[in-house]
């Protein structure tokens, strides 16, 4: 750990504003500025996270980006943090690799249907309760920070929200289950932990994604495994075994 004294930090700026600030007076200084990943500062693309005073995205449930300097007091110690998790290695200071979390979604975080173009809004009539549902997981912005929280490392809220997105949808239904399988199969190759229902992903989540959608993915897995789709797809190998096969 360094230690950064700041003055003058408006509770205007935005965290991230704030490392804006330190990292401009280290560059002058002649200093390494401290690397930090952001890229939308609007809360949609899931690029910032930092875990800040030992809490993933903060005291505030939004993206880091979303955080401002009010949340905390004049005088106050911060402690700031890459997410901690096996499967997300640090790649400098504040910055970590999420690519574990592209290969979930090579998985099966998709369907492989051509959709054509837009339909029309009638044409696949999806019940309102289901179309809410599934929106709702759509919002997931693949922070990671449920990895951060999980005393596990788990990333089941994660592939959850993946699951629960197109698993609700009548477009989804013709893969459902070897998605599930597929996705549930390369989280765990990747070194993930295993879901026991602490729920510490879903109370530091900035979408609010609820643990019912992990139920969801339980409820589809055993559905595939026990309806003959036990055929396992092989996870993806990492890159690390790309690299040395080549
Ligand atoms: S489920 Fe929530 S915390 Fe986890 S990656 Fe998605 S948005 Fe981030
Ligand atoms: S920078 Fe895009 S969500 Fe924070």
């Amino acid at each position: 750990m360094a230690v950064y004294r700041m003055n003058d930090v408006s509770e205007d700026m935005s965290f991230l504003e704030m490392l804006d600030v330190l990292n401009e007076r280290l560059t002058l200084q002649g200093d390494d500025p401290i690397a930090f990943d952001s890229d939308c500062r609007e809360g949609i693309c899931g690029m910032c996270g930092l875990v800040i005073n030992g809490v993933a995205h903060g005291p505030v449930q939004t993206t880091t980006c979303q955080l401002h300097m009010r949340s905390f007091s004049d005088g106050d110690v911060i402690d700031v943090e890459p997410w901690r998790a096996e499967p997300f290695p640090v790649i400098k200071d504040l910055i970590v690799d999420r690519s574990a979390f592209d290969r979930i979604i090579q998985a099966g975080g998709y369907i492989s249907a051509p959709t054509g173009t837009a339909p029309d809004a009638h044409a696949n009539p999806v019940p309102k309760r289901d179309a809410d549902r599934a929106f709702d997981a759509a919002t997931c912005i693949s922070c990671g920070a449920c990895v951060a929280a999980c005393p596990n490392g788990s990333a089941m809220l994660f592939t959850a929200a993946k699951i629960t997105h197109l698993g609700l949808l009548p477009q989804g239904q013709p893969e459902r289950y070897s998605r599930v399988v597929g996705m549930v199969a390369q989280h765990d190759e990747e070194g993930f932990g295993g879901c026991t229902n602490i729920g510490e992903c879903t109370a530091v989540c900035p979408k609010a994604i609820p643990l019912e959608t992990i139920s969801r993915l339980n409820r589809d897995l055993i559905s595939a495994l026990s309806h003959g789709g036990s055929h396992w797809p092989k996870a993806a190998p990492r890159k690390e075994e790309v690299e040395e096969e080549d």
